[in-house]
């Protein structure tokens, strides 16, 4: 590990050293005050997407209305699917863009279960991201009806059925928990969980609160050892690290594209289905985008070849466009040399909590081994929420702000600097300092 130091020069001579400095100037930074500790969240904009869009909307949907469909919108998810899956060490004809996550993992962990039918676990864990829980919950829930009322108030927990579907088993979801320091996953109880009848185990590959980097190669050959079938969720790890998928014989994966991958607001997930299993995995949701010839506009569903029989409905064209545009830095940098300079900059933050944050009250939520963390950090202090507003409403800082208590702070290599770092290090030390949080109300905004 470097040496570091607190000086804001430091800062300055890690940055003369950056050989990815260059790439900054890529992207759209209208106000140079802001720092901005939140790619991690929603990607900064490379400034080649406003031309991109420009043509997108002004030739391609201006002017050749309809007729883009035939120009390259239809190939569009498949096409950028390829450009995701150099990013995720997926051969070719693996992955493909459309949906959100969400109904990503939907589509996928509802596949795992049809191709497993006579096994009953679901093993998850407490750091992974909500949403996912409640698909997997909402998964659980639909194979125990076939049709008919849900009963009381339509929010029973019990998932026992009135009339089972052939594929209700009694699915058990087991959530794996924490060790001691909340920051860790307990590995232990997560291999003595995977057993014969687990049909999935599907976890973030990097939690979105501590950080931490799941061994996807080990955890996904104990799932194997035990004939279940591995989903891994790569949001916080797609364009943050080098990932390989076909090395480690994953199964299935989804993810975000706005994170790391600059994609835009709500730009579209992608998903990842692993070769082998391509012919014998079905999608739940039959659309006609996902059908072996879709402008026959057969009655009857039959899967198209391939990864592209989990597409659903028709593709936002415009979303997918942008997104396609704003990989193209990431591609031309190379995920190995974003990684080192994301260690580097994860360390020198994990140095910066210790150094200037911890007499302040503040201790690092997060794992100091940095192969065992992806690119953001979490920085702790009971008065967390408070201070994360007073960051962004009076010191131009933006990270976020995920409960109980943790401020996250999200590494972005490709514009982000070390200077930024220190300087956002250094305002959060004077509303420490100079007590500006204790002004904002304990009450959460709706989005933090
Ligand atoms: C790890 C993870 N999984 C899933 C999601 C949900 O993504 P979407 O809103 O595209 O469904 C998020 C959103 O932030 C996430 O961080």
């Amino acid at each position: 590990m470097t040496n570091f130091s607190p000086s804001r020069d430091f800062a300055i001579q890690l940055d003369s050293q950056d050989s990815l400095a260059s790439y900054r100037d890529q992207f759209v930074v209208n106000e140079p005050d802001l720092i901005y500790l939140n790619g991690n969240s929603l990607g900064r904009m490379p400034k080649s997407v406003v031309e991109r869009m420009q043509k997108a909307v002004e030739e391609e949907w201006g002017t050749d209305l309809i007729r883009g469909w035939n120009k390259g919108w239809w190939e569009a998810p498949s096409r950028i699917g390829e450009k995701i899956a150099s990013l995720l060490g997926a051969a070719e004809g693996q992955v493909i863009v459309g949906d959100q996550t969400s109904i990503n993992l939907f589509k996928l962990a509802t596949a795992v279960l049809t191709l497993k039918p006579e096994k009953k676990r679901i093993i998850t864990d407490t750091f992974n991201f909500p949403s996912d829980l409640y698909i997997l919950q909402g998964i659980v829930k639909i194979l125990s009806y076939s049709g008919g009322r849900v009963g009381g108030d339509g929010l029973d927990t019990d998932y026992r059925p009135t009339r089972p579907s052939p594929l209700y088993r009694d699915h058990e979801i087991i959530r794996i928990g924490a060790q001691d320091d909340d920051i860790t996953p307990d590995l232990t109880a997560l291999e003595n969980a995977i057993n014969e009848d687990t049909a999935l185990v599907t976890l973030s590959h990097v939690t979105f609160k501590s950080g931490y980097l799941y061994d996807m190669a080990h955890i996904t050959e104990l799932a194997h050892r035990k004939g279940a079938l591995v989903l891994w969720d790569l949001s916080h790890s797609a364009g943050a690290l080098p990932i390989e998928l076909d090395k480690c014989n994953v199964d299935f994966a989804i993810g975000c594209t706005y994170k790391y991958l600059n994609g835009g607001p709500g730009a579209p997930a992608f998903l990842y289905v692993n070769k082998s299993l391509q012919n014998d995995a079905t999608s739940p949701i039959w659309g006609w985008w996902g059908q072996s010839n879709p402008f026959a506009f057969d009655l009857d569903y039959q899967p198209a070849p391939g990864v592209q029989r989990f597409l659903a409905g028709t593709a936002p064209m415009l979303s997918m466009l942008a997104m396609e545009e704003a990989l193209t830095p990431l591609i031309d940098a190379g995920m190995d040399s974003l990684r080192a300079k994301s260690i580097l900059m994860t360390d020198y933050a994990s140095y910066l909590t210790d150094h200037l944050l911890a007499p302040l009250g503040f201790s690092l939520g997060s794992p100091r081994d940095s192969a065992k963390r992806g690119s953001h950090i979490s920085i702790r202090h009971p008065d967390g929420y408070r201070i994360n507003r007073a960051m962004i409403e009076e010191m131009n800082v933006i990270p976020d702000f995920r409960a109980p208590d943790n401020i996250r702070l999200g590494f972005a290599p490709l514009y982000l600097s070390f200077a930024d770092i220190w300087e956002g290090f250094d305002r959060i030390r004077r509303v420490m300092e100079e007590k500006r949080y204790e002004k904002y109300p304990k009450q959460k905004l709706m989005v933090t």
